[in-house]
């Protein structure tokens, strides 16, 4: 039996995970055409920009790879039935968010974008098509998928040109940040899926630049599953170091020699063990969700109820930041002037979603503290979208701090980290880019109000150096303090 070799590829969905992966694809596998399609043009144009910086995702490296394959055998359009009717295979890499009403609302994946691309498949495809599943889905979607495109099979019997489809899941592990280098050095590439023909096809894509021992095959529901598994434990494991933070900072302990020590159980490793202000993305609170809901429809409460304590303990830690801010500087925020530091959810991306900037932020504004907030990649449109807020606009002579001691909230966006601490009781850093860890606090103490704190939500500064430019300091996890 020969393998289905395939030449033309069709990605729904240009976004964080569509948008690199495709990338990657295309740059290590010349003699295929990728079309990556979405319904949205101004994505579709960002990603068709010619100034590379002026994509819509920002991924390190990903710019040299778009640079390499755009217009030889990678595009980007919103001719989204041509690109379908021209391709062997098609990946539907849509959003899944949670469902926000109706049955499962707040748990469920909502699918409702999933569907639509099924249909327009079941409906725009010709000849044989190889479907592959990319988004993250609940486990047995592939079959709602499938009963989709079979209505469509059926359909044209007698026709010169009777459709059929074969569908596979291959759920994307990458992370934002490292998707570059997650994509082309990865781990594993997970395929499943019941035609060895169709399976084969896959891996032979895969195999241009990965070590064939790296290419695991399974049935299509353990490979789904085995994602919402992975998201699930890694999720676990902060957690976990998360609840121990607290500890330290009660006992004397510190969070990072813990994990460091821990983590050289080899039983244990040493990844993903970094306390921080709680997990954010898009991936794991929504997968923990819809696993929880799995497992209550399959009449399995106690696990679901097991893995949904990782999610609220997540949501105290955010909420226990906020506390702590408002606890040191006496008790009120009211009128106070914060440097919020990082609006990204992770260091190395644009993406904002689920970030803990934005639960910590809304608890601050809501006790009335001002917030200048600075992020050298998020731009204000996308922190007013996250907060549901507007900006707050200063006028020219309020440059540095608001005197009104109005107990009103409010943010804006603060053009520099020097902007943002003028006139600052306190700075709290959310994200760990790296600028944040090499800021001259001598430099800039004389900028802020006395007395005036440091809040390091993720260990990245030197304390003694804080300490020694006359600002008082709280790293998170740590007990010394
Ligand atoms: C995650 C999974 O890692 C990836 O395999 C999957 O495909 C998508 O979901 P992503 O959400 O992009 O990737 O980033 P990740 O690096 O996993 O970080 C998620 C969150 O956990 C971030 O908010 C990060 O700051 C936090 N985190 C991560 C910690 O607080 N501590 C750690 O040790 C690691
Ligand atoms: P992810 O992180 O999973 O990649 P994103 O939200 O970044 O999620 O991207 C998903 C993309 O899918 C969006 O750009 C959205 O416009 C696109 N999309 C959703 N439904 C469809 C559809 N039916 N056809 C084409 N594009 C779609």
């Amino acid at each position: 039996m020969a393998t289905t070799e395939i030449k033309n590829i069709c990605c729904i969905g240009a976004g964080y995970v569509g948008g690199p992966t495709m990338a990657v694809i295309a740059d290590r596998c010349p003699s295929i055409q990728v079309n990556v399609v979405d319904l949205n043009e101004s994505r579709i144009n960002a990603w068709n920009h010619p100034d590379l910086n002026q994509l819509p995702i920002y991924e390190p490296g990903l710019d040299a790879v778009v640079a390499r394959a755009r217009g030889r055998n990678l595009h980007y359009s919103t001719k989204i039935e041509l690109a379908i009717e021209n391709a062997d295979m098609v990946f539907i890499s849509v959003n899944t968010p949670t469902k926000i009403r109706g049955v499962g609302a707040g748990k469920a994946s909502d699918l409702r974008w999933v569907e639509a691309c099924a249909r327009q498949v079941a409906k725009s495809s010709k000849g044989h098509t190889i479907v592959v599943e990319k988004s993250t889905l609940p486990v047995r979607t592939a079959e709602v998928i499938k009963a989709i495109l079979s209505s469509a099979e059926s359909a044209p019997k007698g026709t010169n040109n009777p459709k059929s489809f074969e569908v596979l899941s291959n759920p994307e592990f990458l992370a934002e940040g490292t998707a570059i280098n997650d994509l082309e050095n990865p781990d594993r590439v997970l395929i499943g899926g019941e035609s060895k023909k169709a399976v084969e096809a896959l891996a032979n894509i895969y195999e241009q630049w990965v070590p064939k021992e790296k290419i695991l095959l399974t049935n299509l529901w353990s490979s789904e599953l085995s994602k919402l598994t992975a998201n699930a434990f890694l999720a676990q494991r902060i957690s976990s170091i998360n609840s121990i933070s607290a500890l330290c900072e009660v006992t004397g302990a510190d969070v990072g020699e813990v994990s460091l020590a821990i983590g050289r159980d080899s039983r244990i490793g040493s990844k993903f063990l970094k306390s921080g202000p709680g997990f954010g993305g898009s991936c794991f609170k929504k997968d923990i969700l819809n696993l929880a809901y799995l497992c209550r429809h399959f009449g399995l409460p106690e696990v679901a109820e097991y893995w949904e304590n990782v999610v609220k303990l997540n949501s105290w830690q955010q909420e226990r930041i906020a506390r702590l801010v408002i606890h040191k500087l006496f008790g009120t925020v009211a009128g106070k002037k914060i440097a919020l530091l990082g609006f990204a959810f992770k260091a190395n991306t644009n993406d904002t979603r689920e970030s803990p900037a934005i639960k910590i932020a809304k608890d601050l504004i809501e006790e009335g503290a001002e917030l200048a907030i600075y992020d050298p990649k998020v731009n204000s449109e996308q922190i007013k979208i996250s907060l549901s807020i507007d900006e707050y606009k200063l006028d020219d002579n309020q440059a540095s701090r608001n005197e009104s001691f109005s107990d009103i909230g409010k943010w804006y966006v603060a053009s520099n980290i020097g902007q943002s601490l003028q006139g600052a009781d306190a700075a709290l850093i959310i994200t760990e880019w790296e600028e944040f860890s090499r800021l001259k606090w001598e430099d800039l103490a004389p900028l802020m109000r006395q007395p005036a704190w440091v809040f390091d939500t993720r260990a990245i500064v030197d304390v003694s150096a804080i300490k020694k430019a006359g600002i008082k300091v709280w790293r998170l996890g740590d007990g010394a303090e």
